[in-house]
C-alpha cells in the first residue's frame, strides 16, 4: 500500500486510538512506555485502557505486550485515565485516575462524575496487582469540580508526593498537592494556580532538571494569540521555586500536535520527556483514522536548562551512520536534517511542508494538503543558529537553536521520500535506525 503512513521510529498502535503517554519509567533494565489506548475505535470511542510497550535499554526494539489495564472495577468503569509509575524497593507503583460517569442528566463538570485515584503494584510492569482506590471526590478541596485527575507521583526526602490536575467550580485550572508516608494513605497539602490561565489543568508533572524545578501542565482554555497558544489546548511549564509558580508559562512545543507530555528518568539519570503527538478536539485531521488507527507518541527528548532558565529539548534517536551533505539524493524516511549557516529568509521544504525563519520568527506551514487541514504555526525565536528536523513517515519534529524551541506536527506526504528543497542554509542529512516493534499480530 502506498500511503499507509506507518511511522518508522515513533510508537503507535496497530489499530485504535492512542493519546497520552503514561507510566513512563526505566525498571529492571527495561523502559516501560504505557499509553492511553482506545482499542475499539480510531476516533477514540469505546473502552479507555492502558496499552504497554517495553524495550531493551537502547529504546531501539520494543515489544507491545498488550492492554495492561481496562475498565473492570466500579471505580474506573468509564475509563482508565492517565497516570504515572514510581519505582520503589524493586517494585513498580502505578497511580492513575479511574473515571466514572454516572448515568443521569448531569453536566459531568459540577456533578455526575467520580474521579478516583487508584494505586496498583506490579513486579514486572506487565502483570498488575489489585486496584486500590486511594482518593475519591470527598478527598478533594470543596471548591473543586468533578474534574480532578492525572496523578504524577515522586519520592522526595523519603516522602511520597503527588500532583493532580484539576478544575475549580469557578472554572479555574489548578494543581492539587498531596503527600504520604505510605502510598495508600494520602493527605492534602495545598492548591496552586495562576490567574487567567485556563479553566482546566491536565497532566501536571513536577520535576527537576539539574536541581531546577519545573511544573509541566496541559492547560485548557488559555486564549489563543498569534505566536502563543495557537492550538486548541496548550502544553508547557512554569518554573517552580520555593513552593510557588514563577515566571511566564512557556510552551514545550509550538507545532500543531503536542499535548499531555510526561517526564521520566532514563538509565543514565537524565530526564526525558515524551508527549502525545496529537491533541483532542483539533480542527484538522489525521487520514490514518480511515485506515483504522490514529496518533503516535513523540520521540523522547532529553531535557536540560538553558542559560535563560528555560528548557532545552534534545532529540533521543538512534542514528544510522554519520551526517553527510544532502547532495542530489532524496532520502527515505526516517532521517534527521541538520541545517547550519542559517540566513534570514531560511526555507526548507520537505514535500509540501515549509520550515522557515524570517525576521526573528520560526514557522511551519504547508503548501499542499499533506497537512490535512493544518495551516501555519509560528514562534518568536529571535536569532537562529541551527535547526534539526526529525522526519518520519508521517511526522516532523523541528528543533530550533539546539532544541530551545520545538515544533511537532503530523504530516501526510504521498511518498516515503518527498523532494527536499532549501535556501538560506547548509543542509546535511543523517539516516535514523527504524524502531523494531514486535507483538502486534
Ligand atoms: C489528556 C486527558 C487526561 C485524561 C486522559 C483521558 O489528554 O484528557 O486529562 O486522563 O486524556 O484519556
Amino acid at each position: 500500500m502506498a500511503n499507509d503512513w506507518r511511522q518508522q521510529i515513533h510508537l503507535e498502535p496497530r489499530a485504535g486510538w492512542l493519546n497520552d503517554p503514561n507510566g513512563l519509567c526505566f525498571f529492571n533494565g527495561k523502559y516501560h512506555i504505557y499509553f492511553q489506548f482506545s482499542p475499539d475505535s480510531s476516533s477514540g470511542a469505546g473502552r479507555k485502557c492502558w496499552g504497554h510497550f517495553e524495550s531493551s535499554d537502547d529504546m531501539q526494539s520494543f515489544d507491545y505486550t498488550g492492554i495492561v489495564f481496562e475498565p473492570d472495577i466500579p471505580e474506573d468503569r468509564s475509563g482508565v485515565y492517565s497516570g504515572c509509575a514510581v519505582i520503589h524497593e524493586g517494585k513498580m507503583h502505578i497511580f492513575y485516575t479511574g473515571n466514572v460517569k454516572l448515568p443521569g442528566d448531569y453536566d459531568y463538570i459540577t456533578a455526575g462524575r467520580e474521579a478516583n485515584q487508584i494505586h496498583v503494584v506490579s513486579e514486572d510492569g506487565i502483570h498488575m496487582g489489585a486496584k486500590w482506590v486511594i482518593l475519591r471526590n470527598p478527598d478533594y478541596p470543596a471548591k473543586m469540580s468533578c474534574h480532578v485527575r492525572d496523578p504524577k507521583v515522586w519520592i522526595e526526602d523519603g516522602k511520597w508526593k503527588m500532583v493532580l490536575g484539576a478544575r475549580t467550580l469557578d472554572d479555574e485550572g489548578c494543581i492539587l498537592f498531596y503527600e504520604a508516608d505510605d502510598p495508600d494513605e494520602w493527605h492534602y497539602v495545598k492548591t496552586l494556580t495562576r490567574k487567567d490561565y485556563g479553566y482546566m489543568w491536565e497532566c501536571p508533572d513536577l520535576f527537576d532538571v539539574g536541581g531546577k524545578w519545573f511544573l509541566g501542565l496541559s492547560p485548557q482554555g488559555v486564549p489563543h494569540e498569534e505566536y502563543k497558544h495557537q492550538n486548541v489546548y496548550s502544553a508547557g511549564y512554569f518554573r517552580y521555586e520555593d513552593g510557588t509558580l514563577e515566571g511566564d508559562f512557556e510552551e514545550f512545543d509550538y507545532g500543531f500536535d503536542f499535548y499531555a507530555p510526561q517526564t521520566f528518568i532514563d538509565k543514565n539519570g537524565n530526564r526525558l520527556i515524551i508527549g502525545w503527538m496529537g491533541i483532542g478536539d483539533i480542527p484538522y485531521s489525521n487520514p490514518t483514522t480511515q485506515l483504522g488507527w490514529q496518533h503516535c507518541l513523540t520521540i523522547p527528548r532529553r531535557l536540560s536548562v538553558a542559560a535563560d532558565g528555560g528548557l532545552i529539548q534534545t532529540p533521543v534517536v538512534n542514528y544510522d551512520g554519520e551526517s553527510a551533505p544532502l547532495g542530489d539524493n532524496t532520502p527515505e524516511f526516517p532521517y534527521a536534517l541538520e541545517a547550519s549557516q542559517i540566513k534570514d529568509g531560511l526555507e526548507i521544504g520537505i514535500g509540501g511542508a515549509r520550515i522557515a525563519f524570517k525576521d526573528g520568527v520560526a514557522s511551519l506551514s504547508f503548501t499542499d494538503d499533506s497537512g490535512s487541514g493544518r495551516t501555519i504555526r509560528k514562534a518568536k525565536i529571535g536569532s537562529c543558529d541551527d535547526v534539526t528536523v526529525i522526519a518520519d513517515r508521517s511526522s516532523l519534529e523541528i528543533f530550533w537553536n539546539g532544541g530551545r524551541t520545538v515544533m511537532s506536527s503530523r504530516f501526510y506526504p504521498d511518498t516515503t521520500a518527498p523532494a527536499i528543497v532549501y535556501a538560506g542554509c547548509e543542509l546535511s542529512v543523517r539516516k535514523l535506525k527504524k524502531t523494531e516493534v514486535r507483538g502486534f499480530e
